[in-house]
């Protein structure tokens, strides 16, 4: 039986890639970190009667409507169908489902993870069962592999964890513990990217030359393995270096845009450290790595450049 539901709030953090993206859907190590700053937020309100349906309402897309008015494979049923499979709750209870976001759509932050993980902590909760970082990311993995196709689990790991991390697909992710902040600002494009069709696009590269881009991989592979030192000592310039080399290696792979290499150029020109896309690229939001002396700077010459917007996050190494 459905236990009767409470009064629930659950929400997750939105992430950049730092290194690795396309390449960990080949096997190649990438790192990822959460972004505090940006959050999806559910909110579950318990119907007065218990012959009520689930409603669920998200402003943000325009959508109010019952559960069972919505096709199986919408990313919000599919996330609520889910998640009541992993706690074996045999039926939705009855209320209503608030959904919110801060995170852009298709920019590469992670918004369609965030999203599933922060209505299944709002689901459980509201029904009082618990749900471990591992379940979140197996249930946002799910919706993400149907959405997106193939997807590595990079996303739904970071953000169910909520910390930096080194991750391979298949096996379990090595948190990481950087000695200082980062400071990166994460530019919008304004153009959106689609994971799907980028990754299907790398993918029909990559099967018309599997070897020239296993190298590639490879390559990107060797730049997470060095920054993952890196990370732990700090070295600002060092990571620049290895995220300028990572963005022309993703140039390469055809997912760089006119606009994201003008703003990774922009950056470097105006100070940072280094800069390249993050996520799936073919649109969506750059980072670029700076200190509190460039910050302001490379925030104005990305807004300059056309950034759609520029948010300076100082990633302080206890909420990485
Ligand atoms: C998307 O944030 C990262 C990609 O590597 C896809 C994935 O890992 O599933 C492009």
């Amino acid at each position: 039986m459905t236990p009767r539901p409470q009064p629930a709030t659950g929400s997750a953090s939105g992430k950049v890639i730092l290194f690795g993206e396309h390449a960990v859907v080949y096997g190649a190590p990438a790192i990822a970190v959460p972004i505090n700053g940006l959050r999806a937020t559910a909110t579950f309100t318990p119907a007065a009667d218990s012959l009520s349906e689930l409603e669920i309402v998200a402003d943000g897309i325009a959508l109010n409507t019952r559960l069972s008015k919505l096709a199986t494979g919408h990313p919000l049923a599919a996330a609520i169908l889910e998640t009541l499979r992993s706690l074996t709750i045999p039926n939705p209870p009855a209320g209503k489902l608030q959904v919110q976001s801060t995170i852009p759509a298709a920019a590469g932050l992670g918004s369609s993870a965030a999203v599933t993980i922060a209505l299944a902590r709002a689901l459980a909760a509201s029904l009082s069962r618990e749900l471990t970082p591992h379940a979140a990311a197996h249930i946002a993995q799910s919706v993400e592999t149907l959405q997106h196709g193939t997807a590595s689990g990079i996303d739904p790991t970071v953000i169910a964890h909520n910390t930096a991390l080194y991750f391979k697909k298949g096996s379990d992710p090595i948190f990481l513990q950087p000695s200082k902040s980062l400071m990166l600002i994460v530019a919008d494009t304004g153009e959106p990217g689609s994971t799907r069709n980028a990754v299907a696009a790398v993918r029909a590269r990559y099967d018309a030359n599997p070897s020239h881009h296993q190298t590639i991989f490879a390559q990107i592979g060797a730049l997470s393995d060095a920054a993952r030192g890196w990370l732990a000592n700090g070295a600002q310039a060092e990571l620049g270096e290895l995220m300028h080399e990572n963005q022309r290696l993703l140039q390469l792979l055809g997912v760089s845009t006119t606009m994201l290499d003008n703003l990774c150029a922009a950056a470097r020109q105006s100070g940072a450290f280094g800069a390249k896309l993050t996520g799936a690229g073919t649109g969506g939001c750059m980072i670029a790595l700076v200190d509190r002396q460039t910050a302001g700077r490379v925030q104005a010459a990305l807004l300059a450049a056309g950034a759609k917007t520029a948010s300076i996050n100082d990633l302080a190494p206890a909420t990485l």
